[in-house]
């Protein structure tokens, strides 16, 4: 692929659950290497089931997919993606499924062939890097919300992915921790997408912030999120004023 294409391209994806209206209706979405983008939009407008279509574990009714720079449509297309994308999930309980802490950091490389020594080491590292040290040999479902959340984060950096896609990272984490994530971000020399609610986190750790409405994304400045000091009706949530 060359330099200047996305490396994620959505053209007019849509998207419903069973018997239910459309959640992603004709969306399109450029991201290209080096993007830093946050997504903030109200709660059931179709973040999460936006980033599951990108990983594959939904499938969209129409539209076309490219994810760096080839079709992606069935499930083998899927595997590159989920080599080479790290998703954290909303929910950390979807992400861990190991009795220890390090089993759980250490599956990631393990199933991408490193050997057992090799994935120790990464993990070890990662779980460092992220102020885990001493957690290996933790239990898992023992660990508290933000514990978990930090651990999830270290299972998906652990496969040394070259994009991140971040759904709520800091939910439930306190501000020493989300200000300790914030560091890890700038200084991971990665693109990412970050959904959260949180303007604050998003305008330190992006360059830009999307919003999506009616199935949409939506990129227009006039609708881009943007820092208040006075009280507004519509809360944190993106809106246009009228000039
Ligand atoms: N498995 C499912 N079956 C049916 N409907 C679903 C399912 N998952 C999500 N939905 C519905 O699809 C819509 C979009 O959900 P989604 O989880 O993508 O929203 P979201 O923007 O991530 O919201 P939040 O900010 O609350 O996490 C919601 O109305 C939700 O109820
Ligand atoms: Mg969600």
């Amino acid at each position: 692929m060359n330099a200047n294409q996305p490396l994620i391209c959505l053209k007019q994806i849509s998207f419903s659950y069973p018997e239910a209206p459309p959640v992603i209706n004709q969306l399109d979405l450029d991201f290209y290497r080096g993007d830093r983008i946050g997504l903030m939009a109200p709660n059931g407008s179709g973040k999460t089931t936006l980033f599951h279509l990108i990983m594959g574990l939904l499938k969209p009714i129409s539209g076309q997919m490219e994810i760096f720079g080839k079709p992606v449509k069935e499930e083998k297309d899927f595997f590159e993606v989920r080599r080479r994308i790290g998703l954290l999930f909303q929910d950390a309980d979807d992400q861990l499924f190991s009795p220890t802490v390090l089993e759980d950091v250490a599956f990631g490389p393990l199933n991408l062939g490193k050997s057992k020594t090799e994935a120790i080491e990464i993990s070890r590292k990662t779980l460092e890097f992220l102020g885990l040290a001493g957690f290996e040999n933790r239990i898992t479902f023992k660990l508290s919300g933000g514990e978990k959340k930090l651990v999830s984060l270290a299972t998906v950096l652990a496969m040394e992915p070259e994009i991140l896609l971040l759904d709520e990272p800091i939910n439930g984490l306190d501000r020493k921790t989300s200000g300790k994530l914030i560091d890890v971000l700038k200084n991971l020399d990665l693109s990412y997408m970050i959904i959260s609610h949180d303007i604050d986190f998003l305008d330190a750790t992006t360059h830009a912030i999307y919003t999506m409405a009616n199935g949409k994304i939506l990129v227009d400045q006039q609708m881009q999120v943007h820092q208040h000091v006075h009280a507004h009706p519509h809360g944190t949530y993106p809106h246009a004023h009228e000039t």
